[in-house]
């Protein structure tokens, strides 16, 4: 796929959504929040979710995040001179960042809502490729279906607690408000007074699935991966510690968390020399185009962060939509920033305590779940500084 047809498919609004009929199971998962949402409803929240994630209410959250790292480091003491999977520890890590952040919520608070959601994935993407004909889950319900109806139910009971919580405070005068953090602008919003500001309980919920579904997997994927390339390239561990984003760049081109997204034509549309009818699907391989050495040249399957170093432009060669970890356009991901900040808190963290290289227990799989994931984990072993 070439960048002028990746521009031409994201970059226009009346392309901008995604086809959300055919994702049965996903739709359990992310209800219709920002990722399946169109038209007005994700306008709006849209708006809300990009004023909470960017500027200051970002800077905000950033002691938070250094506090949830800390934790981390300090639970990795027992590790000196020993094995450790990456993987399993950056779940744990990012659920409680993106809790502690966004919903002011302990981890151990939200815990049973991110097993329900890990469940619900793994059966997102068990059906993600099945055909389901129109209406046959009210005739012939699967066990899937049974058991993700079960835990859609608990996960929003869960967070109709956080929320009531949070408004009963509030009632009790031991908040102001209903706070700054993205929990606190959904209740704000679906307490407001203007009608067409307002969004429903059910959109609310569903908000706050699609931010702990979207943003967990895929910031576990990064720092899994960059801390990978790291113990391989162990020269880049010392480089890092000065200079981050060039390495997270590389590590997100040879290792997109999402290896791809949609859109779905709205009309018949010219997409570069391709008439498209309406209604159409269009993937966007978001791997395949990162690897292409038209684009990144006979090394793009090395890593090679140096070319990074004098920025995007640079380094694709001019083709600026060549490089899309994060998608393009209107739609493009709510939570970069974001995601960019805690994984450097993170990996500044471990490094100023620690070196590590590759254990031999390794073994190489990535695989592709909601997002891609290194299927027997990531262990390294740590050295203290
Ligand atoms: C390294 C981490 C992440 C990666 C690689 C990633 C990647 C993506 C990609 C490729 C898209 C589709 C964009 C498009 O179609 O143009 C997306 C959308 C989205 N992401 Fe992320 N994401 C990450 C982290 C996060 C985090 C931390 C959050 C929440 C705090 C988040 C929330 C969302 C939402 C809500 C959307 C849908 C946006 C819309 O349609 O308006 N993501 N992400």
């Amino acid at each position: 796929m070439d960048s002028e047809i990746i521009r031409e498919m994201t970059d226009r609004k009346h392309r901008a959504h995604r086809n959300s009929v055919t994702q049965h199971f996903l739709k359990k998962l992310f209800g219709d929040g920002l990722v399946l949402s169109k038209g007005e409803k994700w306008a709006k929240v849209r708006k809300l979710a990009d004023h909470a994630f960017h500027g200051e209410s970002l800077k905000n959250m950033v002691p938070a995040m250094i506090a949830s790292a800390k934790a981390m480091v300090e639970r990795w003491k027992d590790y000196k001179g020993k094995e450790i999977e990456v993987f399993e520890e950056f779940k744990v890590l990012t659920s409680e960042m993106i809790s502690r952040t966004a919903f002011g919520s302990s981890y151990l608070q939200g815990k049973d809502i991110f097993e329900m959601l890990a469940k619900l994935t793994v059966i997102a993407f068990r059906n993600s490729f099945k055909i389901r004909l129109p209406g046959i889950s009210k005739i012939i319900r699967s066990s899937d279906d049974i058991e993700s109806e079960k835990l859609e139910r608990g996960i929003q009971g869960m967070i109709l607690q956080i929320v009531k919580k949070r408004e009963e405070k509030v009632e009790r005068g031991e908040m102001e408000d209903f706070g700054s953090d993205f929990l606190g602008v959904l209740i704000k919003a679906h307490h407001d007074a203007d009608k067409k500001k307002r969004i429903s309980l059910e959109n609310l919920i569903d908000e706050c699935k699609t931010f702990y579904s979207a943003g967990n997997e895929t910031t576990t994927g990064l720092l899994s991966w960059t801390v990978l390339l790291l113990a391989i390239h162990e020269d880049w561990q010392e480089k890092a510690r000065k200079e981050m984003t060039m390495i997270i760049n590389e590590s997100l081109r040879l290792y997109p968390p999402a290896i791809g997204t949609s859109r779905t034509t709205t009309r018949e549309v010219r997409v570069g020399k391709l008439i498209l009818p309406a209604n159409i699907d269009v993937f966007i391989p978001i791997i395949a185009i990162h690897h292409d050495p038209k684009i990144w040249g006979p090394d793009a399957l090395l890593f090679r962060p140096e070319r990074f170093s004098a920025g995007v432009a640079k380094a694709t060669n001019g083709n600026l939509h060549a490089f899309l970890p994060f998608g393009q356009g209107p739609r493009i991901c709510v939570g970069s920033s974001f995601a960019v900040t805690e994984a450097k808190v993170a990996l500044s963290m471990i490094l100023q305590h620690y070196s590590f290289t590759l254990s031999p227990a390794y073994v190489h799989s990535p695989s592709v779940k909601v997002s891609i994931e290194p299927q027997h984990g990531i262990q390294v072993v740590l050295k203290a500084l």
